[in-house]
């Protein structure tokens, strides 16, 4: 298939209502964020059978990660025949995704796992995942002649945002929770130039606030409501299954905060599924923190009530007045994207649960020890495969890809806590950690260094939990 044939994409694609009984559909340059009809979530439907034939596809992506042309190095626009922008488009790319995927036998192991392997999107540009879907946004953005891009944030995507606005020479106001977001994270959305809007509020209110914002028609809304960020994320599924060498994995496990993450690998594997580039579609499993889990508790509601065939009749969800926790990417009590999310995790036969901040914390610490940083709301990914273990949800034999979404330098303040015993959620006790590694005070002496090394040395081996 010559790239002629489909440099034209954007021609095949509209937007489109994801309630069925209104499935309205407009254009691709209408800048629109929910179903001006029905409020409902918009989702972008590229003609997939207009792609190409599923093996030269296949080809070509793995020619193009050899190539230096700079569309084919980013890992999102080598898939671009499965975006709705024409070839000749000009991109705003920092070069995002391509993304390594790792073994993490140590992690398996306290999983109960055979195997285990971590895809770390937080080894993108600005440390986490939403770069993927940030390069192909704020191209839409730039596309459209929009002026100044906003965003709400827990400070992932504020950052993202904000660097990829600064590629583009645009403004930037990112609109976050006043005393809860990460440092670092805030750091980075200065040093790219954004406008920090710190609001006295939750982050629920600060979403809430950029959709009200978004109804001027100078400014562009960045948050994953934004149909054209699914569409960069949902490259992920398909970069994954080319290092899979296109070995569909049984169970991908995802965190879940605002819900965007999850709609968009359920779009990708969907997408995969149409072009038979797999046979059938791998259990897409989300996972919150106790605290914050609003999508959680509806799933096991639903369980209860046996509804969950198909997802086409959906009950509303209950949002969390006053979310917790600890990990503060997926602080959020009224996720946007639930819909798509669920939709997406019902149709793979997935699961959505809690785990507690225990186990975020133990969790996030033996990722770590497999030589494989990560911030605490990626943790959630490998309490939650242990539970899904001693539960029966998942097979010890079976594959596994845990979703890594960002960088452990995300919250040093957290891995602080943590090993030196002073982490704690609000007024509860400190968390005692399972596998702390406190600083160690020496005399300024060889000897003193070779006897702690030695007395390290004994305890070698695949850490132990303490508790
Ligand atoms: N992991 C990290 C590191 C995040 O920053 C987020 C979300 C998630 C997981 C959850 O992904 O929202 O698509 O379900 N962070 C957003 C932000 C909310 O503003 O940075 P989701």
């Amino acid at each position: 298939m010559s790239e002629h044939a489909t440099e034209t994409r954007s021609a095949n694609a509209v937007q489109r209502c994801i309630i069925a009984e209104c499935n309205s559909v407009y254009g691709i340059r209408e800048r629109i964020y929910v179903c001006p009809r029905c409020g409902g979530p918009l989702e972008i439907q590229c003609r997939v059978e207009s792609c190409g034939d599923a093996n030269v596809l296949r080809k070509q992506w793995a020619e193009r990660a050899g190539s230096n042309e700079p569309r084919d190095r980013s890992g999102v626009w080598r898939y671009r025949e499965l975006l709705p922008f024409d070839f000749d488009v000009p991109i705003v790319s920092l070069f995002e995704g391509n993304t390594p995927l790792y073994d993490a036998p140590r992690s398996a192991e306290y999983c109960g796992l055979q195997d285990l392997q971590l895809k770390h999107l937080g080894c993108n540009p600005t440390g986490s995942f939403k770069d993927a879907g940030m390069t192909t946004a704020v191209t839409h953005a730039s596309l459209l002649g929009a002026r100044t891009v906003v965003c709400a944030s827990t400070g992932n995507t504020a950052a993202s945002l904000a660097a990829y606005a600064a590629r583009a020479g645009m403004q930037c106001a990112i609109v976050v929770p006043q005393g809860q977001v990460t440092a670092a994270k805030l750091a980075q959305s200065m040093d790219y130039g954004a406008a920090v809007l710190e609001i006295d509020g939750s982050f629920d209110d600060a979403m809430r606030l950029v959709q009200d914002l978004a109804d001027d028609a100078s400014i562009y809304l960045a948050n994953s409501i934004n149909p054209f960020r699914i569409e960069g994320q949902k490259t992920v599924a398909f970069e994954l299954l080319q290092q899979c060498g296109w070995k569909l994995t049984e169970h991908i496990v995802l965190p879940g905060g605002n819900m965007g993450n999850s709609s968009a690998l359920a779009k990708g594997f969907d997408e995969l599924l149409q072009l038979r580039l797999i046979d059938r579609l791998p259990k897409l499993h989300v996972i919150q923190a106790e605290g914050s889990a609003p999508m959680a508790h509806m799933f096991a509601e639903m369980q209860k009530n046996l509804v969950t065939q198909d997802g086409s009749v959906l009950p509303d969800i209950v949002p969390v007045v006053d979310p917790k926790t600890l990990a503060t990417a997926i602080k959020i009590g009224s996720p946007i994207s639930w819909k798509k999310s669920l939709r997406g995790v019902l149709r793979s036969g997935g699961r959505v649960l809690a785990v507690s901040e225990q186990e975020i914390a133990d969790a996030k610490a033996i990722i770590g020890r497999d030589g494989i940083g990560c911030e605490p709301a990626s943790a959630t990914t490998i309490a939650g495969i242990r539970r899904m273990i001693y539960s029966g949800h998942i097979d010890r034999a079976d594959s596994v890809v845990a979703l890594l979404t960002g960088h452990v330098l995300k919250d040093p303040d957290y891995v602080n806590g943590y090993h030196n015993g002073t982490l704690s959620l609000g007024s509860s006790p400190p968390i005692k950690g399972a596998f702390t590694n406190r600083p160690e005070r020496v005399a300024a002496k060889k000897s003193a260094i070779l006897e702690s090394i030695e007395r390290r040395n004994q305890t070698r081996g695949v850490p132990r939990a303490k508790n």
